[in-house]
């Protein structure tokens, strides 16, 4: 085995703060990186923040600030987020200048191996997924977040991704390990098979970006900046490559195509594993900011605590696929699994050998059915884990709870406590040893889920052992000591009231939210007095009815209309309005119609209105058209049939 085991999780773009979703991505990756600390492995998680893109300028922007401080703030907020969930990490941030220094390192690499050249790009392009849409049209939506995509063209550098369809597809099939799930390998697979490509890597004229070391004013395409941060954080001491990329499904593809490709040209070693888990979904649809859907962590945290909310999110969704997030099912799995199950057999087992053994662990091997239970839960709970199947891992460690809580009501160690022969209280010795053994065993399986909780446990059952550096992989029945005084017992995982929990929730997530707005600088403005839409005019002073009579509008039917000469605005028309004879009005429409769109057609006519000359015609009425100011004149018209000369009252 490796001495050394580097991971990482995507970074993060700093256009939001944490929510579920992203913070799912991390606490996952913290539960692996502790495990392999418990395989001996020295480990590294290197997460980041995603800085060079069009919507942080933007944001930025819109709060007045330069695009670096801007996401200097966002960024200590993951840093901070991570932080109150004890997460160790290492950030990388791509505004670093070592990370510059890498991305222009690595386009060199790839451009001496003639991987590189000039092209010009024209296409579409999604500005908020930073993504240059192949196969879009003009006005077609992003197949990712069905937003109107942008046409852009222009002379960008362009990657020869074409060129390493072959070699992709020959390191999948090769390596099956390479893409997990298997089922998300299949679906690249396809891809690639579709045929790729060549990458535009380039972006032009853009400020806020990594510079490409050629003539010109081009930065590196998010996506030729972001992934080689991975190199980056560990370039110095040359851990590259990395054993594990943590993603979600949304980015699999730059990923397992792109991101191999970009090494491969440069002859850099590949990253040993990707895995792809899928969407935390909220009222079933994948939570993200656009859509104003999300569950932020930090009042779960605050109120159930981190730990719970960790061993909730790996046990109820099978890693890799989707899974629903709500309060109910949050709180029925953890007062099931942990206030009643783990926590129920801590008290319960350490209280008895409190009360019946003086509060030290008695001399017994415990129970054989016991101890094969328990041998068989290690070790389909590492096989479990290290398939990354944690939902499977963590119901068998349940399991083996139940079948504890069966043998202590099955012994029933009240009433052997009360008879003193020896053979009760072996039975007495045996049953509770072997309580106290299962309660080692899974609090050490549980330490890469519920560090801190798991580390009260330990303390409570005696052990003074470091539990993160604890071996799992010697983790055996018979290693708890006889005679061991166990510690102080206190509840570790409170049984939650629904009711109040979600209250609580609510009122720090009210707080968290007007925060975080502040920070994304969406603070609502205060409203400003209502004023009419641009373009609406004021209304005019009050009439009354007897105002309102005296204007006769008629409905009129056009007999005739032409151009008036040397006056583009007008046309001279002649209009039937059921009199004796056709009236000539001169009316200011020529720009938004033509005679023939007026020929035949109905109108409305102010008919008494004082005959007035214009370019030497007379003009008697005037036709009625709505307008905002600036915008083409639209003639009232009638949706019914209505007699000509009719009155409008
Ligand atoms: N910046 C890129 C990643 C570059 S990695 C070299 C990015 N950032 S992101 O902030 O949009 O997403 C980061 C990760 O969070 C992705 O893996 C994404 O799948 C994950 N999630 C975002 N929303 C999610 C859920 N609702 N559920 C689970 N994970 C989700 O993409």
């Amino acid at each position: 085995m490796n001495p050394k085991f580097y991971l990482t999780t995507p970074i993060y773009y700093v256009n939001s703060a944490p929510h579920l979703g992203t913070t799912y991505c991390t606490l996952a990756a913290d539960a692996i990186r502790r495990y392999h600390g418990m395989l001996g492995q020295e480990t590294l998680l290197v997460t980041g923040s995603d800085e060079h893109s069009q919507n942080v300028e933007r944001a930025a922007r819109k709060k007045g600030l330069s695009p670096f401080d801007f996401s200097t703030e966002l960024s200590n907020e993951f840093r901070q987020q991570w932080d109150k969930f004890k997460v160790p990490y290492r950030f990388i941030r791509t505004s670093d200048p070592a990370h510059h220094a890498t991305v222009q390192w690595l386009f060199e690499r790839c451009r001496k191996n003639g991987y590189i050249f000039p092209s010009t790009y024209s296409g579409q392009y999604c500005v908020h997924d930073e993504l240059y849409v192949n196969d879009a049209e003009p006005g077609d939506p992003c197949p990712d977040c069905g937003r109107p995509t942008e046409t852009v063209s222009e002379e960008n550098y362009f990657f020869k991704l074409s060129a390493f369809q072959d070699r992709l597809l020959a390191l999948y099939e090769n390596d099956p390990g390479f893409v997990q799930p298997d089922y998300r390998r299949n679906e690249i697979v396809s891809f690639v098979k579709g045929g790729l490509r060549d990458l535009s890597i380039s972006r032009n004229n853009l400020e806020w970006g990594i510079p490409v070391p050629v003539e010109g004013n081009h930065v590196f395409y998010v996506w030729f900046d972001a992934l080689i941060s991975y190199l980056t954080a560990v370039r110095e001491e040359k851990l590259w490559p990395a054993d594990l990329h943590l993603i979600g499904k949304d980015i699999l593809r730059f990923h397992a195509i792109y991101w191999p490709a970009f090494l491969m040209a440069a002859d850099l070693p590949l990253p040993k594993k990707i895995f792809a888990h899928g969407w935390i979904l909220k009222d079933s649809i994948k939570m993200s900011k656009s859509r104003g859907n999300v569950v932020r962590p930090e009042p779960l945290r605050q109120v159930i605590g981190a730990d719970p909310l960790r061993y909730f999110l790996l046990r109820e969704i099978p890693f890799g696929q989707d899974g629903n997030f709500s309060y109910d099912v949050l709180i029925t799995r953890i007062n099931a699994d942990l206030a009643n199950g783990l926590g129920n057999l801590a008290s319960r087992t350490l209280t008895m050998i409190r009360q019946y053994r003086g509060g030290s662990v008695p001399a017994s091997s415990g129970s054989a059915e016991i101890a094969e239970a328990a041998r068989a839960t290690i070790a389909s709970y590492r096989e479990a884990f290290e398939n990354f199947e944690f939902n499977r891992a963590l119901e068998q460690v349940m399991a083996l709870i139940t079948v504890v809580d069966k043998a202590i009501v099955q012994y029933q160690p009240w009433a052997l406590a009360k008879k003193e022969h020896a053979e009760p209280q072996a039975q007495l010795d045996e049953i509770l040893f072997s309580a106290a053994e299962v309660l080692r065993i899974v609090t050490a399986l549980l330490a890469p889920i519920m560090p801190e909780a798991c580390a009260q446990l330990w303390a409570q059952l005696g052990m003074t052992s470091n539990l993160e550096t604890l071996r799992i992989d010697e983790l055996a029945w018979g290693q708890l000591s006889a005679g061991q005084a166990i510690g102080e017992v206190a509840p570790v995982f409170p049984r939650l009231d629904a009711a109040k929990i979600i209250d609580q929730i609510q009122v720090i997530d009210d707080m968290e939210a007007d925060r975080i707005n502040e920070l994304l600088g969406k603070t609502e403005p205060v409203a400003a007095p209502w004023a009419p839409p641009p373009g609406i005019a004021p209304l005019s002073p009050e009439i009354t009815i007897d105002d309102f009579v005296k204007v006769d509008l008629r409905v009129g039917l056009v007999l005739t209309a032409e151009p008036v000469k040397g006056a583009d605005k007008l046309l001279h028309l002649t209009v039937d309005l059921a009199e004796e004879k056709p009236r000539t009005i001169v009316a200011g429409i020529a720009k938004a119609y033509t005679p023939e769109q007026l020929i035949g057609r109905k109108v409305v006519i102010v008919a008494n209105l004082a005959p007035r000359k214009l370019r030497g015609i007379e003009s008697r009425g005037m036709i009625v058209a709505a307008s905002l100011e600036d915008t083409p004149p639209v003639l009232a018209a009638f949706l019914e049939d209505v007699p000509v000369g009719a009155r409008l009252k």
